[in-house]
C-alpha cells in the first residue's frame, strides 16, 4: 500500500482512508440529502400547501359554489331570515297580495317563501319550482303551508305548469348559480302573461361586498338587462335595495 496516495490513516483499525474517495462519498451522500431533502420538499409542499390551502378555501374562507353546498340549507335560511326586510318591498313592488297567484323560482330553504305564502293567504297559492330535493325537503320539514305547492325542478328545462294566469314570478338570488341565464329568462317568458309581474332581484357587484356572494359572481345590472331586454321583456321600474340588492320589476312585451 503506498502511503503517499493516503490521506489519512485510522489509528483505531489501523488501515488507511483513501480521502478523496471518502470526500466524494460524503459529497454524494450529501448531494443525496440535499436531493432527498428537495424531493421531501417538492411532495411536503404539495401534501403541507397545495392541498390544505384548497381545503382551507372550502372550509374556512368557503369558496363560493353555485349549488351552495359551502353553506348547507340551515345557513342558507338564517341569512334569508336576517334579509326577510327585503319581501315586504320585493311583494310592494310586485304587487303580491291576498288571493295572489305567485310562482317563486329557486325559493332554496324557503325562509321568503314562507312569507310569501302568508302574504297571498288560502285565498292565493304559491308554486315553488326548485332543482334542489335537500332544499325542498328543508322547507316541508320546517314550514307547514297547505297553499305553496313544491315542484323539484331544473327551471333551465321548460316547465308546464296547468296553473295559468300567474300573477307575480319571483326570480330573487337565483340567477348567479344557474347554469343558463338565457334559458331560465325564456321559460320565465312562457310561463308568463301580458298581466303577469315578474320580480327579479340580485346582489350587486358595484357595492363593497359585505353580504353574499364574491363581487366576481355577480351580475351587473346592465348585463342582465340586455339579457331581458333580447327575450322580450320590458322594464318597468329598477332600484337599489339594502343588502347590496338591486331589482328590476318585468312585464312580458304585447305580441304585435
Ligand atoms: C341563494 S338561493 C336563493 C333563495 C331565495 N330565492 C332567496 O332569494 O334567498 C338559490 C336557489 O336557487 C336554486 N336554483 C338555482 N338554479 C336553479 C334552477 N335552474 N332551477 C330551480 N332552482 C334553481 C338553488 O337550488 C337554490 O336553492
Amino acid at each position: 500500500m503506498d502511503k503517499k496516495n493516503y490521506d489519512h490513516f485510522d489509528l483505531n483499525n489501523g488501515c488507511y482512508f483513501d480521502l478523496p474517495f471518502v470526500q466524494t462519498q460524503v459529497q454524494g451522500a450529501l448531494d443525496n440529502s440535499i436531493f432527498n431533502y428537495f424531493n421531501s420538499c417538492i411532495i411536503g409542499v404539495y401534501l403541507l400547501h397545495i392541498k390544505p390551502i384548497r381545503l382551507v378555501k372550502r372550509w374556512v374562507i368557503m369558496e363560493f359554489q353555485k349549488d351552495l353546498s359551502h353553506l348547507g340549507w340551515e345557513e342558507v335560511r338564517n341569512r334569508q331570515l336576517q334579509r326577510m326586510s327585503l319581501v315586504s318591498e320585493w311583494a310592494s313592488i310586485a304587487g303580491i297580495k291576498e288571493g295572489s297567484t305567485l310562482l317563486d323560482i329557486g325559493p332554496g330553504p324557503g325562509a321568503f317563501l314562507n312569507e310569501y305564502a302568508s302574504l297571498v293567504g288560502t285565498n292565493g297559492k304559491v308554486i315553488a319550482l326548485e332543482k334542489s330535493k335537500e332544499a325542498i325537503d328543508y322547507f316541508l320539514k320546517t314550514s307547514n303551508q297547505p297553499n305553496v305547492i313544491t315542484v323539484c325542478w331544473n327551471a333551465e328545462q321548460p316547465y308546464n305548469t296547468e296553473i295559468h294566469d300567474i300573477d307575480v314570478i319571483t326570480l330573487t338570488d337565483v340567477l348567479h348559480h344557474a347554469e343558463s341565464i338565457l334559458d331560465i329568462l325564456k321559460n320565465v317568458r312562457t310561463l308568463s302573461n301580458v298581466k303577469t309581474r315578474i320580480l327579479i332581484s340580485k346582489f350587486d357587484p358595484e357595492t363593497q361586498g359585505a353580504f353574499g356572494p364574491p363581487l366576481t359572481s355577480r351580475i351587473p345590472i346592465s348585463q342582465l338587462k340586455s339579457a331581458i331586454l333580447s327575450i322580450g321583456f320590458e322594464v318597468c321600474r329598477e332600484g337599489k335595495q339594502d343588502f347590496e340588492h338591486y331589482y328590476l320589476l318585468l312585464k312580458t312585451e304585447p305580441s304585435t
